[in-house]
Formats: C-alpha cells, sequence, structure tokens
C-alpha cells in the first residue's frame, strides 16, 4: 500500500510534492489531479504560470505536469525553466496543439512527454510514472552518500569473488561480461547513476543465485534443481546468471543453455511476475478469442509474446487452457477468467499494482 501523504491543493501544499499541475483549465486540473491521487501520488496545482514556477522551485516536485497556454508566462519559457541541466523535476508538456512542429519543440526543450489534451488517465498514469522513476534515478545520482554506497558495493562485489578463490583470468572473463551487463541495464535505466544502480542490482542477482547453488551444495549434479530455483527467483533464466552458475560449477554454458532450451520449465527471454495467458484454441477461436486478446493487449499495452520493461506482466497465447467449456478463457497467474470485458480487466491489473506497492 502507497503510504506517501496526500497535500492540498494549491500553495503552500506540503513536500515532498509528487506531481505539480500548471494548468488555469481548473476542470481539467482537477481531472488530472483526481487521477494521479487515487494512485497514491501527492498533487498541487497551479493556475498561473509564474506562481507555478515558484511552487516547483520551492517545492522540488518529481514531476510537472504543464499545461502549454497558461497564462503569466509561454508555454516553453516555461518548459525551459523547469527542464534547466541537473534539475530532478521531470516536465511533462500538456497541450491540445497537437502539430509535429510543437511537439519536436517541446522534446528539444527538454519535455520528458508530450500529452494531448483531454489526457486519457491510462495515459496520464504511465506517462507520471516513468517521470516519477526517472526523477528519483537523478536524486539518487545526485545524492554523494548513495552514490558512494553503490560503489562501494561494486567494490564489495569484487572482494567476495577473489575471496572465493577464482583464478585471475576467469575472474577477468566474468568482469568483462559483468561490465557487458551493467551497460546494457544502464542504457535502459537512463544515463545518470544507471551504472552504479546496475553494478549493485547486479550484485545482488548473484549473491541471489550463490544462496540457490548453496542450499544445493554446489553440486553439479543439481544443476536441473538449481535452474529451476532461479527461474521461480527471478521469473527467467538472465544471461549473467547462467554465466555465473556455469563458472561456480564449472559447467559449459553451452550445457546449461542445452538444458535450458530442453525444458519447457525454463525461459531464456525476461519474464513478468504476472502471466496472462489468452487460449487461442479453437472452442476459444469460435467464441470470440481474437477480441478478448485485444482487450487483454490494449489493457496491458503488450503485444502477445511481451514482456512489460519493468518486468510485471507478460501476455502469451496458448494453444488450449483444458477447460473449454468457459471459451473464451484467459488465465491470469493462477486463476482463470471467462471473457473478461476491459473493466474486469482493469481491476485485475489494478489489484496486482496494489499488491506490487504494498
Ligand atoms: S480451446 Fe480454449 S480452453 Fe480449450
Amino acid at each position: 500500500m502507497d503510504t506517501r501523504k496526500m497535500t492540498t491543493i494549491g500553495p503552500g501544499a506540503s513536500p515532498p510534492l509528487d506531481v505539480l499541475i500548471m494548468d488555469d483549465d481548473a476542470a481539467s486540473a482537477a481531472a488530472c489531479r483526481r487521477t494521479l491521487e487515487e494512485d497514491g501520488y501527492c498533487v498541487a496545482v497551479a493556475g498561473d504560470g509564474r506562481q507555478g514556477l515558484q511552487a516547483a522551485e520551492s517545492d522540488g516536485p518529481s514531476v510537472v505536469l504543464l499545461d502549454l497556454g497558461i497564462p503569466g508566462v509561454t508555454g516553453f519559457e516555461a518548459l525551459a525553466r523547469l527542464a534547466e541541466p541537473g534539475s530532478a523535476t521531470i516536465p511533462i508538456v500538456m497541450t491540445g496543439d497537437g502539430t509535429v512542429d510543437c511537439a519536436v519543440e517541446c522534446m528539444r526543450l527538454g519535455a520528458h512527454d508530450f500529452l494531448m489534451k483531454p489526457v486519457d488517465p491510462e495515459k496520464l498514469l504511465d506517462s507520471v510514472r516513468r517521470g516519477v522513476d526517472l526523477s528519483t534515478l537523478r536524486r539518487q545520482a545526485d545524492a554523494p552518500r548513495a552514490k558512494q554506497d553503490l560503489l562501494l558495493q561494486g567494490l564489495d562485489f569484487l572482494g567476495e569473488a577473489y575471496s572465493l578463490g577464482m583464478e585471475k583470468r576467469q575472474l577477468l572473463d566474468e568482469l568483462a561480461s559483468l561490465e557487458k551487463e551493467a551497460k546494457h541495464r544502464a542504457d535502459g535505466l537512463g544515463r545518470t547513476g544507471g551504472k552504479e544502480r546496475a553494478i549493485a542490482g547486479i550484485r545482488e542477482d548473484l549473491l541471489k543465485a550463490d544462496a540457490i547453488m548453496r542450499k544445493y551444495g554446489f553440486r553439479k549434479d543439481a544443476l536441473i534443481q538449481t535452474l529451476l530455483d532461479i527461474q521461480e527467483t527471478f521469473h527467467w533464466l538472465p544471461r549473467h546468471i547462467l554465466g555465473w552458475v556455469s563458472g561456480r560449477l564449472h559447467i559449459p554454458l553451452r550445457e546449461i543453455h542445452g538444458i535450458a532450451n530442453f525444458y519447457e520449465a525454463f525461459s531464456l527471454e525476461p519474464r513478468g511476475r504476472h502471466s496472462f495467458q489468452v487460449c487461442t484454441g479453437t472452442a476459444c477461436h469460435v467464441r470470440g478469442a481474437s477480441e478478448l486478446l485485444t482487450r487483454v493487449s490494449a489493457a496491458l499495452g503488450l503485444q502477445p509474446g511481451q514482456t512489460d520493461s519493468r518486468l510485471t506482466y507478460t501476455l502469451e497465447t496458448v494453444h488450449c487452457l483444458g477447460c473449454c467449456a468457459l471459451a473464451p478463457v484467459i488465465q491470469v497467474d493462477s486463476e482463470y477468467y471467462r471473457d473478461p470485458d476491459r473493466s474486469r480487466l482493469d481491476t485485475i491489473i489494478k489489484t496486482m499494482q496494489k499488491e506490487t506497492q504494498a
């Protein structure tokens, strides 16, 4: 459950402020505020450009939703001020002007996203979530203490690897592959502070893998059980973990890949914590499986076979779930649903989000 405190609207709202809405259209601002507060965000509204910029400076919100038509300043001027280098506040533009020129100018000035008015609540939440995440990353990178801690964790990891008695050559190979993985993750996390976070994340992953191998006494003949536990922990078999297991158990990586490819229980692609499986078998097909798939795809924002970037949801199609009498049917984790409509799907997804936040 999100424990962030709600603030009252308007000037004088108590920090920490998640979102500042700069919009003189009271109805539009109120609708955005309601959507965001229902999702647990702390929100304030400014109906004037100067007042909004002052609030942004003093309260340091994670995200500013800026209506380009706000009075008191020009929208582009306000955007340029909000997007100044070094700021942890992420500006998101809202406008009724959907021209390409306007969008290009906003992106050039540093807008994180560009939302058309009237703003779609789902798009608003998605954009704000990404903005708040990016703002958090920037703040962490700016905090010398946090940065130092992350670097120290990376050094700890090197020390542990040496103490485990790895040969220097093997260690160098591992470091090279970790470096690659760190870069890969850093690219996904954004340029600021990404690498430090990536190293800390990898170190955590390897310690989890070590704990699993230790449970089986680092035995080669327990490889399948070890991989099953890794699959259960990470929901897939990440390549840096397989490289680590290969080195620690002295089993060639190609042998591990052979096993991972052979058994259906293993996935070499990232999978979300929650699985949505839409049946496209004959009974479901004739009773509207494709419409159901379209609805699920729209609700999750994913195409079949895709997993979201936070590894929360995976959408797949299957040939028969063994309950044809319910057709068309979807299995969500271990539950079956008969032809759920969009609002039922949204409720299922919201419940999952709440459980994740709790
Ligand atoms: S065809 Fe869909 S459950 Fe059997």
